[in-house]
């Protein structure tokens, strides 16, 4: 009953507090404030502003890691949207309904720039694999225009989801690499305070690829297991980066969320030593 009553009356002040807010007058938490009697008909006229909104704005949200950012991020309470070549998602499940679907390309025309409009903050998700100039395009290119964009549009916070050295696979994969470094750069030059760059390894979890889904989980998961605790091997030239550990895609999901709604979330690379361990401190 006292617990009751010392909740009751914190309440009451609480509420004091913001109808003197909104007037200018009370900024105190004075102990006489608090015992004055509560009365209804004030509080009910306190024109309380609405809450901060956040809009997001998933580029590539029907795609593998895109499709579990956006689920991550609606379970969160966002507003969120997806920008693609296809727009409208192929996902049959029941929380792409409450997307809002996007259809543009980042390497053509200006048109696309509208779904930035009222977004606070971007993830992206654009990438992909094919002969090295395509590969730098994708990678590069496609989300240089994005960064640019958004900050010409005044997005607050932009998280890119970028990849990890592998070694002597950056050589057979130069475009990939070239263009993921390139798009780095200008991420953290034209948001050096709201940009963070995700560098995962090898991605597992279920990828949805028509109707089927596709347990990538089943390698990835004890992969992850054993390499995350094989941290030195990492540090050999040339054949380290192969050792890098998996990491799970609702992992990658819940850091680049974090990332680009937390507002003390600090800027820069988060390698996937890093990923793991905000994952794990968000877990907790
Ligand atoms: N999967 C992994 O293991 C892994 C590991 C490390 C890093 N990454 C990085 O993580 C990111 C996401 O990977 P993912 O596996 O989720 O790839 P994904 O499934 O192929 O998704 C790529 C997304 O980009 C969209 N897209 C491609 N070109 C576009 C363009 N020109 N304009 C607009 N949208 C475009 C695609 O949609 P449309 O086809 O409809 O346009 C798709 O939604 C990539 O940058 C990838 O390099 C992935």
């Amino acid at each position: 009953m006292a617990s009751r009553l010392i909740q009751s009356r914190f309440s009451l002040s609480r509420l004091h507090l913001t109808a003197g807010n909104k007037n200018g007058r009370f900024l105190s938490t004075e102990s006489n404030k608090v015992d004055e009697p509560f009365k209804v008909e004030e509080a009910e006229t306190v024109n309380v502003p609405p809450p901060p909104s956040e809009k997001l704005l998933v580029l590539g949200g029907n795609g593998f890691v895109g499709s579990h950012i956006c689920r991550e991020a609606l379970n969160r309470g966002l507003d969120v949207a997806s920008l693609s070549r296809s727009g409208g998602s192929s996902l049959h499940d029941s929380w792409a309904k409450n997307v809002t679907w996007h259809k543009g390309n980042l390497l053509s025309s200006e048109s696309w720039k509208e779904a930035l409009d009222g977004v606070t903050s971007v993830i992206s998700c654009i990438g992909g694999f094919g002969s090295n100039s395509y590969m730098y395009k994708i990678n590069g290119t496609a989300n240089i225009n994005a960064i640019r964009a958004a900050a010409e549009k005044g997005v607050k916070r932009f998280v890119y989801i970028s990849a990890a050295d592998f070694g002597v696979a950056n050589y057979l994969l130069k475009g990939y690499y070239e263009g993921k470094r390139a798009a780095e750069t200008e991420l953290l030059t034209k948001f050096p305070y709201g940009g963070v760059i995700l560098r995962p390894g090898f991605i597992h979890g279920t990828r949805s690829v028509g109707s089927i889904k596709l347990p990538l989980g089943v390698i990835g998961s004890p992969l992850e297991m054993v390499l995350q605790h094989a941290k030195p091997l990492n540090q050999i030239p040339l054949v380290g980066p192969l050792f890098t550990p998996p990491v799970n895609v609702t992992a990658v999901a819940k850091v680049a969320v974090r990332a680009a709604t937390d507002p003390v979330f600090p800027p820069g690379i988060v390698d996937v030593y890093g990923i793991q361990r905000y994952n794990q401190q968000m877990s907790r």
